[in-house]
């Protein structure tokens, strides 16, 4: 079994999959490592699309890339894509986020993104966070209602990819004691 910072070690973007699709039970499990995040007052502000089917999974994959990022095309690769829209949160954070001019729902969701990433990790699986698509595209291929927003795609698969060192500040660049 892994340690956590194992866990963290090993999970990277993966950006090149097989073509094998994942185990219901395997997903399942990453999606209740989702549903299990913490999220600001518990407002819970997340719905999680599950994009399996190969047509829409190429629809999706179509708004991911543009002229400006075409690195993007990886996306088609993956069995599956995770799309999570933002929902309204409950009355406690909207106040907190209008009190301390912070949009809590943001945390939550990268928070919400990191659970299933981590989790995909702990299942032998590769993922990637994607933040660049079309969202007025996906809104229209999942029928995302207009006043939602769909905020970041996770996609989920078999990796073919080795497992690469960190790119990281150093220590002493981000930590520091007692004071700034
Ligand atoms: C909010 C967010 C958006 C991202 N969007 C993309 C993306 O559109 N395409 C992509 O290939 N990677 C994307 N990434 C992955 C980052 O590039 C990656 O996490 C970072 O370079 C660190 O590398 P690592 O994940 O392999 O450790 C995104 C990551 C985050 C957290």
């Amino acid at each position: 079994m892994n340690t956590f910072i194992e866990l963290v070690q090993q999970r990277q973007s993966d950006r090149a999959y097989l073509q094998r699709d994942i185990e219901t039970e395997k997903l399942e499990r990453i999606l209740e490592a989702g549903r299990l995040a913490p999220s600001a007052c518990n407002g819970q502000p997340w719905k999680m699309i599950v994009v399996r089917d190969e047509k829409i999974r190429n629809e999706v994959a179509a708004t991911t890339s543009d002229i400006i990022v075409s690195s993007n095309h990886f996306t088609r690769l993956a069995p599956v894509q995770i799309v999570i829209v933002e929902e309204s949160s409950n009355i406690s954070s909207k106040a907190g986020s209008w009190a301390k001019s912070k949009h809590f729902p943001h945390f939550d969701l990268g928070i919400l993104a990191a659970h299933l990433c981590l989790a995909a990790a702990d299942e032998g699986l590769g993922s990637c966070i994607v933040g660049w698509f079309d969202e007025k595209k996906l809104r229209k291929v999942l029928e995302i209602p207009k006043n939602k927003r769909p905020v970041l795609i996770i996609v989920v698969g078999y990796s073919t990819q080795k497992t690469r060192p960190k790119i990281r500040k150093d220590k002493s660049q981000i930590i520091s004691e007692n004071k700034y």
